[in-house]
């Protein structure tokens, strides 16, 4: 799928300087949100359409975004897509959030373009749709965007590999190999695109070198983000393009789920470990972070950015306008989707503590 998402680099910057007050102003020049002012039932139907669990962070989604609705005195209606079927069981869920009346329904896509029917059907019926952490693409019917800024996620990662790889080998050339996630899902061109800024000058001068030479995005994707999928991929390029005592100095992952399955890979065929980025902050990514084993991750907390939807969800009921911060940076190919964007954080084992200090889970594998 080509990737509809036009970034402006300069234009998250500038997002990320906006106070609460012009975000709000920003907001009534760009929105287009179907709210008609007067909000709705304080006990409304809200529906959450997640994906598969294709990690951990949609694991703690699910519980949070149905225990923080019902804290909020909302009827929350949260599903997740089947993990074969995604696609229809999503659009089916949809639908039926629409039939029962729901007022807002947030949306993890699953295919990031095969959604537009059921969200016309949502803002025909009144409701008003939130594309949650993936954007949903080639609809004006998406009211509002609401992630951690997937672009800064992927630059992020870039420089994570080329520092982590300088500190172990101070002189280049490196070699390293590209991984990036599932087709459907738009984050993922967002995500290899924020990594490619950093990466690309560096190839193209030769300081890194892609062993595969693998470096379009067809050729490095992970279909379904399935941890067997990158796994056999690096097995695959390990025999073709690293035979003898051939090694590799990094891998761009994606996420923690695909930097594991890439560490399995490269030790099975008895490699050096070499450095990996990941995203998601998982429990065992964590703990293998601090082992010396993974490089580093990302922290995206999701109890943020559900507090953060569930926030919108309330300023709607009211018949207010939800805080937004960004106008410009989320083009899904029919319009530029009002979005409210949280900045990530990258984790190696070195701020680990600080970056964890205020989660309870993730902060005793620190200590
Ligand atoms: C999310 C990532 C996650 C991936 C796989 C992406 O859309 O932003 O946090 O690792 O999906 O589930």
């Amino acid at each position: 799928m080509r990737s509809l998402v036009i970034r402006s680099i300069a234009a998250v910057g500038a997002a990320a300087l906006l106070t609460l007050g012009t975000a709000c102003s920003n907001e009534r020049e760009g929105s287009t949100a179907s709210t008609d002012g007067k909000g709705f039932g304080k006990d409304a139907l809200i529906g959450v359409a997640l994906p598969a669990k294709t990690s951990e962070n949609w694991v703690l989604a699910g519980d949070l975004f149905t225990n923080g609705l019902k804290e909020a005195g909302f009827k929350g209606d949260v599903q997740y897509a089947g993990a074969s079927t995604t696609v229809a069981d999503q659009q089916a869920q949809i639908s039926s959030m629409v039939t029962k009346g729901a007022k807002v329904i947030v949306i993890g896509a699953t295919d990031a373009s095969q959604l537009s029917t059921q969200v016309s059907q949502a803002k025909e019926a009144g409701a008003t749709v939130i594309a949650y952490d993936r954007l949903i693409t080639n609809t004006k019917d998406v009211d509002y965007y609401i992630a951690y800024d997937n672009f800064k996620v992927g630059q992020l990662q870039g420089q994570a590999l080329v520092d982590g790889m300088k500190a172990k080998k101070p002189k280049g050339p490196w070699t390293i190999e590209l991984f990036s996630g599932s087709p459907d899902d738009n984050n993922s061109k967002v995500f290899f695109d924020g990594a490619m800024e950093v990466l690309k000058p560096l190839i193209d001068k030769g300081d890194i070198v892609v062993g595969s030479k693998q470096t379009d995005i067809k050729q490095t994707a992970t279909q379904g983000w399935k941890a067997e999928n990158a796994q056999q991929r690096m097995d695959s390029l390990l025999t073709s393009a690293y035979g003898g005592k051939k090694t590799l100095d990094g891998v761009l992952s994606p996420n923690d789920t695909l930097a594991r399955a890439i560490l399995t890979s490269v030790k099975g065929a008895g490699k050096p470990v070499p450095v990996v980025t990941g995203q998601d902050s998982e429990v065992e990514s964590v703990k293998s972070i601090m082992a010396g084993q993974q490089y580093s991750t990302i922290n995206k907390d999701t109890r943020k950015l559900v507090a953060e939807t569930i926030n919108m969800v309330k300023s709607l009921q009211k018949g207010d306008k939800p805080t937004i911060n960004d106008t410009k940076s989320y083009d899904n190919g029919s319009k530029v989707v009002p979005s409210y964007l949280l900045p990530p954080v990258i984790v190696t084992k070195k701020n680990a503590a600080e970056a964890y200090a205020n989660d309870p889970k993730l902060s005793p594998l620190t200590k």
